[in-house]
């Protein structure tokens, strides 16, 4: 096979397409939404938050949308806004997620309206997206979902965030109906389990020096994840690089999952 066939081959294509990013305000979402955008398609950027003042310039146009999306009634007008404004929908993106660890425990010890709430923005806000997104994707003969869980879902822990974990082991599984019950319509989903990635959302360890260290010491990369390195597995989740993969998880974790 020639050089110039190798790279057509694995080239990462999105030409002409338009994808939304849900939880897009924060650190991975807005790093996936930016490379998207790098590759020159339309990106619907939507989160609770109020819009951030880092969206990259083009060359694909970015639109904000501000709303909850645990909550259907916006879920829904915002796919179809989409839709009508970047004339399809192809590609969704679900990133959108809590990490409460003050009041996200136990469960034998929590308060149960916490579990409610986290699993509402953890696991039913990516449901809801599928859902009203899912009939855009059939209408342009096809598409691509990537779903971000967690290594948390592949584990126990003795101090647990139990109500993030459980979600997002229910995005896994989640996930993997979708792919089978939408590859009829050529719709593939995938799902992202990253580790340890400086965000926001890790302000804890990430503006902290020593805890940045200590941790980076466990990872056998030797660094925590950037938010660049989980939007790159995301992009080639997406594009027709993957064409031949759904219903599978990417662990994006430096090492730590395969360290005894
Ligand atoms: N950072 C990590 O170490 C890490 C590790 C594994 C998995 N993840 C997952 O990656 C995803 C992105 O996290 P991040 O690290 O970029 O954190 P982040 O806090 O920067 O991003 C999460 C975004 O979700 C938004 N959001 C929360 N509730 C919402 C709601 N009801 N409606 C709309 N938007 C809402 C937040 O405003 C925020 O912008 C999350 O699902 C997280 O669980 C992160």
């Amino acid at each position: 096979m020639s050089s110039s066939k190798t790279e057509c081959q694995f080239a990462v294509r999105f030409k002409g397409k338009s994808a939304l990013v849900c939880g897009a305000g924060g650190g991975i979402g807005l790093a996936t939404a930016n490379q998207l955008l790098a590759t020159g398609i339309d990106v619907a950027l939507a989160d609770i938050k109020d819009q951030p003042a880092d969206i990259a310039n083009g060359p694909g146009q970015a639109t904000y949308y501000q709303g909850d999306l645990s909550d259907e009634a916006f879920v829904s007008q915002l796919a179809a806004d989409v839709a009508a404004a970047q004339g399809g929908i192809d590609y969704l993106v679900n990133t959108t997620g809590v990490l409460w660890f003050d009041r996200d425990r136990s469960v034998l010890e929590m308060d149960m309206d916490t579990w409610d709430q986290v699993f509402q923005i953890n696991l039913k806000s990516f449901a809801l997206s599928v859902r009203h997104v899912a009939a855009h994707m059939r209408a342009r003969g096809g598409g691509a979902m990537v779903h971000i869980a967690s290594i948390d879902a592949l584990r126990g822990d003795g101090k647990p965030q139990d109500a993030y974990g459980a979600a997002k082991a229910g995005v896994i599984r989640l996930s993997k109906s979708l792919a089978i019950q939408l590859a009829p319509d050529a719709i593939r989903s995938n799902t992202i389990l990253p580790g340890p990635v400086r965000s926001p959302m890790q302000a804890r360890w990430a503006d902290d020096p020593e805890a940045l260290a200590a941790l980076s010491a466990h990872i056998p990369l030797g660094r925590v994840g950037s938010t660049e390195d989980i939007a790159g597995a995301c992009l080639f989740l997406l594009s027709d690089a993957a064409a031949f993969i759904t219903g599978t998880e990417l662990i994006v974790d430096g090492g730590c999952t395969a360290r005894p």
